[in-house]
């Protein structure tokens, strides 16, 4: 990523887990308690983004645990560090997850959310956790379906094709339905599945989540046509009220 879209990407994961419902879905309600790591453990985070989870990990391990993250990106690396200095636990590793650099067996838990949508191998990334993680360690990963991404105005073609396009720039948009196959196939046990609706409330929120406005304007550069920057002026004055949302599939592991 140039410098440019890593801080697009920046600004967008920080409005994201600000969101009440981004917060509901990693903490209280579903991954961290699945997870649940033990004080004193070491557990990873996998496409740790800005770091915000592995900070909040650090809080369930203690400072004479460890919480790792992981990320290809240096500068939003550099970023979580640089936010986490007063965490003692907390450590930063830039690297490819679908090539962990850790010991066989030397982490209790791990997690990966919204990263192998994006990775060129999600079935190696799994191996990679099932390698990694001890046995009896537990395993979260969560990952949108974009099969179920919609833009309120569904009723409208256009909001249909929007949805569509962004869906589609995706590497894996399915993924989070092929969680439980993955985690099957590289060795875990106990798999459960939740669902959490991941909902953008304005225009605003959705165009920074989603991406909208880029989306409509490459769909009037592709098609020739003004049809789609007429629809976004639309959706732009109606009222701010836009609701976008997508379903985020969450499974929750163990290592025999
Ligand atoms: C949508 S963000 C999710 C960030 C974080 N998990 C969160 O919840 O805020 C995806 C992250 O995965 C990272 N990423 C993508 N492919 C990767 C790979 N192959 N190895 C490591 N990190 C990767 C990106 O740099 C980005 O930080």
């Amino acid at each position: 990523m140039d410098a440019a879209a890593v801080g697009k990407m920046a600004r967008c994961l920080a409005f994201m887990d600000s969101l009440p419902g981004f917060q509901r879905y990693k903490t209280s309600m579903l991954i961290l308690e699945m997870m649940d790591p033990p004080r004193g453990s070491i557990t990873a985070d996998l496409g740790c983004g800005l770091g915000f989870d592995v900070r909040r990990l650090s809080r369930l391990v203690g400072p004479e645990g460890r919480a790792i993250g992981v990320d290809s990106s240096l500068a939003l690396i550099e970023s979580a560090r640089s936010a986490s200095e007063e965490f003692p636990a907390v450590e930063f590793v830039q690297a490819d997850i679908q090539n962990l650099p850790f010991a066989s067996g030397l982490l209790h838990s791990c997690k990966v959310d919204r990263t192998l949508q994006h990775v060129e191998r999600p079935a190696v990334v799994l191996n990679e956790m099932f390698r990694t993680v001890r046995p009896g360690g537990r395993v979260v990963c969560a990952e949108p379906d974009w099969g179920t991404f919609a833009i309120e105005d569904a009723g409208h073609a256009m909001a249909r094709q929007i949805a569509a396009i962004w869906s589609e720039s995706f590497r894996n948009p399915r993924v989070g339905r092929e969680l439980g196959k993955l985690l099957e196939e590289a060795g875990f046990v106990n798999i459960q599945v939740q669902e959490a609706l991941l909902a953008t409330p304005s225009f605003e929120s959705s165009d920074v989540v989603f991406d909208i406005a880029l989306t409509a304007l490459r769909l009037a550069e592709r098609s020739g046509s003004e049809e789609p920057l007429v629809w976004l002026t639309e959706l732009r004055e109606r009222d701010r009220r836009v609701c976008c949302s997508v379903t985020l599939v969450i499974n929750c592991a163990r290592k025999p």
